[in-house]
């Protein structure tokens, strides 16, 4: 407001001497085609129209560093989720550190709604090169910078999926580091966090399955919570049918994509960090039926 009232008394006072001049100098009838009397060098007027615009710049800095200081200085909101996202070529890590929860490329956040007001804050980091979170219908590109934080906040009002996707040229599969933001209501996200903090459920139908994860380098990248799979390279698998998509939006995560994946992840996704395992086909549909009681 000080800003804007110092801006408006300049306004008025370089309108209102324009509005005099024009008015009170317009050509009349009879005026001679002389030129008016021509004044050189005032110490004066040079003076005050070097003088007066520094200190009121002067003025405006100050007023504008302490806005800017009061915006940094800002407390996220108490009660507000906190999440860290962390890209990997080419994948989303999304951790919940305070609510213990590590999923991939889908951040679950609540909706504010008009009683209360719900941010998400963000702590944007990268494991490998630089990558950029862009969900355009949440917030503007930050960049996620190998040993930096920055920081970002959303606070959506509509219930709904958001897409979004890496927006800084990463590698060879820049284009299919996917992202979605799935925006619930208060209750639907306590209920979200509530199923993703189990641990993995073991379903002794799936033992096969479970016996040829563990036995190949599976475990070495992913982690399945509540199992000795304790990997980090990879996505969490604990409750990975949860989610929509494989491999970071590669495609839609059903039977038919998962088995496409074990069998050989390089047709799907070329260059992707995750090599052919090389498991026989009946490996495979083991190893799939295990994945997909990972709920
Ligand atoms: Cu990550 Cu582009």
């Amino acid at each position: 407001m000080l800003v804007l009232a110092i801006c408006a008394v300049i306004f008025l006072v370089v309108a209102g001497l324009l509005v005099y001049a024009i008015v009170r100098f317009r050509h009349r009838p009879g005026d001679e085609a002389s030129e008016p009397p021509q004044v050189y060098g005032s110490n004066q007027i040079e003076t005050a129209w070097t003088v007066f615009p520094i200190l009121i710049v002067f003025v405006l800095i100050l007023v504008t560093s302490r806005g800017i200081a009061d915006i940094q200085d800002r407390k996220p909101t108490a009660g507000a989720v906190h999440s860290t996202v962390v890209g990997h070529q080419w994948w989303w890590e999304i951790r919940y550190p305070e609510l213990g929860i590590v999923t991939a490329n889908e951040l679950h956040v609540p909706a504010s709604t008009p009683n209360s007001y719900q941010p998400t804050y963000l702590k944007l980091q990268s494991a490998d090169v630089a990558h950029s979170f862009w969900v355009p219908q949440l917030n503007g590109k930050t960049d996620l910078i190998p040993n930096r934080v920055n920081q970002m906040w959303i606070a959506p009002i509509r219930p709904g999926t958001y897409l979004g996707n890496c927006a800084e040229y990463c590698g060879m599969q820049h284009a299919r580091m996917l992202l979605r933001v799935v925006v619930h209501s208060p209750a639907e996200f306590q209920q979200w966090v509530k199923d993703q903090q189990q641990v993995a459920v073991e379903d002794p139908s799936a033992a096969g399955g479970r016996k040829i994860f563990f036995a190949n380098s599976c475990v070495s990248c992913h982690a399945i919570r509540g199992t000795s799979a304790q990997g980090v390279f990879g996505p969490d698998l604990t409750h990975l049918m949860s989610r929509q998509t494989l491999a970071s939006g590669t495609a839609p995560l059903s039977r038919e994509t998962l088995r496409a994946w074990v069998r050989d992840p390089q047709q799907l996704k070329v260059g992707c960090l995750m090599p052919n395992m090389q498991i026989s086909e009946k490996e495979v549909d083991q190893v799939v039926a295990y994945l997909e009681t990972l709920k």
